[in-house]
């Protein structure tokens, strides 16, 4: 079994209005910590959400679903964000908007079960032969391109490389290929790399430690030097969904082997994933995991704006909850009482069906004081590197207050743009008063839309 390097396909979501969150702040005791990680106040919540994370990684909560459920702006989606911080890049995260299902394209159901797959991921052990060491010499040998008769200039005919462990060093001399690959991963003498004896991949493992003073200010994973010899075998652990293997096992040339499933993960395209595949698929991997040589990793689906599905959609998650493959789903909405889409004249918490509704756990969002809001939007203008003098917070959280958080951070930006306008450094309670006669807030446009009935189409 030949297992390649997995082109993940992850769903990478910047969401900037979130920059500053980098986990639940909370303490050994899993209590939350006033302000902590980006986050302030909302203890509960976080608290709750804390005790959430704790279960998935005791794997206790695969098939559960938790409901955030709060007026908006009180940081919900922040808080689900600050989950997938805490769970760390092992555990697959998915986050989408109840929304996203109505495409013109795709099924609503097979937009579901997408997400579904992307959010189980499996952890793949396997021992394998491999060349291991901290590179100290990187050499392309050239000749001269046999195919334009020296015309085209010189091409790589094969590479010297030194790789030396805390035993000893060894010199190996590889094909072409390879050095393409230790391009790609841009491996400089002095990182840890692998190569895999059978099929060739070369995987950087980070810098080696020795060097770990060189640069302070620097994103890089350092790593001890290897023991042992440079060839031997190791224990490789690689980290799929099951999407992952969906989509790279779309309208497969070969068969349908444990061996040729994995093989194709490293050519990915874009094709048909029909329900025939997942469930050959399905098949594969339980076969793995009783074999031991893989295990289960569920994961969240996270689902913002849940309100926006219909019923098609509820009863179909219902059901997929159900099965003996299901993630955790954390729904998030900001509705009361309101309709369910899809069916006539149905009211209900949350706009969610009642027999969902039954059996996820929720958890309240609270609406900010004054003083936990001003710690945000300081926070915020931090994170973008706003300078705002301490009145004029104030004056944005009482603004904050009676409008909504997000209202209220979201004049940042305009309002420094302004400042810089007025020659000014901070950001003073006059931009804000400008900006804020600029725009409206959600409730009072509605407002005025009241007022002004007669004026507007409908
Ligand atoms: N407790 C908090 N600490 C720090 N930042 C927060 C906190 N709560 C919210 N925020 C920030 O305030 C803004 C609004 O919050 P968020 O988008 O999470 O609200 P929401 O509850 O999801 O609202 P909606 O119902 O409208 O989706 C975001 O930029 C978020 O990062
Ligand atoms: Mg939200």
């Amino acid at each position: 079994m030949k297992i390649e390097e997995v082109k993940s396909t992850t769903k990478v979501h910047r969401i900037a209005a979130h920059s500053h969150i980098k986990g639940l702040g909370l303490d050994e005791r899993g209590e939350a910590i006033k302000i902590a990680a980006g986050l302030v106040g909302q203890t509960q919540a976080r608290e709750a959400a804390g005790l959430v994370v704790d279960m998935i990684k005791m794997k206790k909560m695969a098939g559960r679903a938790v409901l955030l459920a709060g007026p908006p702006g009180t940081g919900k989606t922040a808080i689900a964000l600050a989950i997938a911080q805490e769970l760390g890049s092992r555990v697959p995260f998915c986050p989408m908007v109840g929304s996203e299902v109505y495409s013109s394209e795709v099924k609503k159901t097979a937009v579901l079960m997408e997400n579904f797959r992307r959010a189980i991921g499996l952890r793949i052990k396997e021992v394998k032969e491999v060349y291991e060491g901290e590179v100290s010499e990187i050499i392309p040998h050239e000749m001269e391109n046999p195919i334009s008769g020296g015309g085209l200039g010189k091409t790589i005919s094969h590479v010297v490389i030194t790789l030396k462990t805390s035993k000893g060093s060894r010199t190996l001399k590889l094909d072409p290929t390879i050095y393409e690959q230790i391009k790609k991963e841009k491996v400089e003498p002095g990182d840890v790399i692998y190569i895999e004896a059978n099929t060739g991949a070369v995987k950087r493992q980070g810098r080696c430690d020795v060097f770990a003073a060189e640069f302070d200010l620097e994103a890089e994973q350092y790593v001890p030097i290897p023991k042992g010899d440079v060839h031997k075998k190791k224990e490789v652990i690689q980290d799929v969904t099951l999407h992952d293997l969906d989509s790279a096992n779309a309208q497969p040339k070969g068969g349908m082997d444990a061996m040729s499933l994995l093989n194709r993960l490293s050519k990915q395209k874009k094709t048909e994933i029909t329900d025939k595949l997942r469930q050959e698929i399905n098949k594969v991997v339980n076969k793995y995991i009783d074999q031991g040589v893989a295990e289960l990793v569920p994961g969240v689906l996270f689902i913002d704006e849940v309100h926006m599905l219909d019923i098609e959609c509820f009863t179909y998650l219902h059901r997929a909850l159900e099965s003996t493959i299901a993630p955790i789903v954390i729904f998030a909405t900001n509705r009361g009482i309101s309709k369910v889409r899809g069916i006539q004249d149905m009211k209900s918490p949350h706009g969610m069906p009642h027999d969902l509704l039954d059996r996820v756990m929720i958890i309240r969002t609270l609406p900010y004081g004054k003083d936990e809001m001003a710690h945000i939007i300081k926070i915020r203008a931090e994170t973008e590197n706003l300078s705002i003098s301490e009145e004029s917070v104030l004056r944005l959280a009482e603004i904050g207050e009676k409008t909504t958080l997000r209202y209220a951070v979201q004049l940042l930006t305009p309002c420094n743009l302004l400042s810089k306008v007025n020659g000014r450094e901070d950001i003073s309670n006059d931009e804000i008063e400008e900006v804020n006669e600029l725009f409206f807030d959600a409730k009072s446009s509605a407002k005025i839309l009241v007022e002004q009935a007669d004026k507007f189409m409908s």
